[in-house]
């Protein structure tokens, strides 16, 4: 402590940070399910990947299962923000589930975009996270046409079956430096390589890869507040050290090291898109308990995207 104590004097605040417009919606969705039917209601997968929003939920009766075969006949089912795959929603239909879908409108935009790149005959290639939710459910709107692309190396190798029919995705939370190198090889090896209309990687991505940017080249340490299954928030962390300091990932206070500060003047923080605005609050108090005098906001953005509920939750 008393090594940093004084040492930390000024905290940087990337804006936009923290909740996105989908993520409020889909715990608006639990949050109005919850209060109508009262609980339990089933949710199947995180709602959102915050620890956080998840134990709030879950001790106000919210049941998180990773699969629909561990839903009761009849219960009232919730899919998260990060979207399902259609035979997901084949199960819940034949199993004449009730169901609320809080999946994300710019990732219900990705599913469309796949139905109709495949549809139309491309081999789709998602630039994208193995084994994360959201490229699940994309892949499982046409498997045999749909190929992951996790890296540099996978764009310089993947096949297609023609090469003059070929187009691409991009998971919406990805590191958008990350994602251009990628596509550029891809470009490169079919140029014939169609994409979609507008960006698949979201405002909220995007504004918080552009102020963290920023923040980290004034910083000497960053601090990014979100879980360590939160895609977005990892990926902030990727950018700020891209952008030259060094940081960690902390799912609230009692992540930080104090090591972490050691002569470090200047902390930025920033909270990834799952992360609740009182986790920064708590930081924020806690840093400043340890002398941070000074704070003070990079904005990179104003955001006012608001997304309605879905019509079973909206208000009258
Ligand atoms: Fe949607 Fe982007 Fe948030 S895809 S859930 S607005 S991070």
């Amino acid at each position: 402590w008393a090594a940093v104590a004084g040492s930390v004097h000024h905290l940087l605040l990337a804006a936009p940070r923290s909740f996105c417009a989908g993520v409020e919606r889909a715990i608006a969705v639990v949050e109005q399910a919850l209060e109508r039917h009262g609980p339990p209601v089933y949710v199947r997968k995180e709602i959102v990947h915050n620890a956080r929003v998840v134990a709030d939920l879950r001790a106000r009766g919210a049941v998180f299962v990773n699969e629909l075969d561990e839903v009761p006949d009849g219960a009232l089912t919730v899919f998260s923000a990060h979207g399902v795959s259609p035979a997901v929603r084949q199960e819940a239909t034949d199993r004449r589930l009730p169901v609320i879908d809080a999946t994300c409108p710019l990732v219900t935009k990705v599913h469309a975009e796949a139905r109709r790149f495949a549809g139309r005959g491309d081999t789709v290639l998602l630039i994208g996270h193995p084994g994360h939710e959201e490229t699940d459910g994309t892949l499982g709107e046409a498997p045999d046409r749909i190929r992951l692309v996790p890296d540099p190396a996978a764009a310089e190798t993947v096949q297609v079956d023609d090469p003059e029919r070929v187009s691409y995705l991009v998971q919406t939370t990805l590191a958008m430096d990350e994602a251009a190198g990628i596509l550029d090889t891809l470009r490169r090896r079919f140029p014939a390589l169609a994409g979609p209309g507008s960006d698949d990687i979201c405002y909220a991505t995007t504004n918080r890869q552009r102020a963290i940017t920023a923040v980290a080249a004034r910083a000497d340490v960053v601090l990014v507040i979100g879980s360590t299954n939160s895609s977005n928030s990892r990926r902030l962390v990727e950018v700020a050290e891209r952008a030259g300091a060094r940081a960690h990932l902390i799912d609230g206070v009692g992540d930080i090291d104090l090591r972490w500060l050691v002569g470090a003047a200047t902390v930025g923080i920033t909270a990834g898109a799952s992360a609740p605005p009182g986790l920064v609050d708590e930081v924020v108090a806690a840093l400043g308990a340890l002398g941070a005098r000074e704070v003070s906001e990079h904005t990179a953005a104003v955001e006012d995207v608001v997304f309605t509920l879905p019509k079973e939750v909206r208000q009258p």
